[in-house]
């Protein structure tokens, strides 16, 4: 991928999280991924009353992708407000395995702090498909 492309993923998770639903924290999250093709799909998290039935901005980026057809991941970028930038969470660590285990994750916060990892880094040793032979 470019530095171009990387550079408006980020924007677009940046803006993504300005429709972040999140009523009960408060803790606005953008997501943007952007495939193999050039084609990026964007997502916010979406809280609710029964609170495990939020989803946060990462898994509605991705799922969003995979469902449009999409099967080849190769960057995340994850936007927060934080003092540092805000790491996906273990649900979406597990889902990225899944569905984007040759993805690289850009965390980034408003003040422009950037932290890039593999998902391999962010969840070594992860259970998947193989494990259940
Ligand atoms: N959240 C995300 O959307 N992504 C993350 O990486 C961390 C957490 C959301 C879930 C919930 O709506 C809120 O942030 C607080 O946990």
């Amino acid at each position: 991928m470019t530095e171009r492309e990387v550079e408006y993923l980020i924007s677009q998770a940046v803006k993504a999280r300005e429709r972040a639903y999140a009523p009960y924290s408060n803790f606005a999250v953008g997501a943007a991924v952007l495939t193999g093709s050039g084609a990026v799909y964007t997502g916010c998290n979406i809280e609710n009353a029964s609170y495990g039935a939020t989803c946060c901005a990462e898994r509605v980026a991705l799922f969003k992708a995979l469902s449009e057809g999409e099967k080849d991941i190769r960057l995340i970028a994850v936007a927060a407000e934080g003092e540092k930038p805000v790491p996906p969470c273990g649900v979406c660590r597990q889902v990225m395995v899944e569905l984007a285990p040759q993805a690289e994750v850009i965390m980034v916060n408003l003040q422009g702090q950037r932290e890039r990892r593999t998902v391999e880094e962010l969840l070594p040793a992860a259970f998947v498909k193989s494990s259940m032979r």
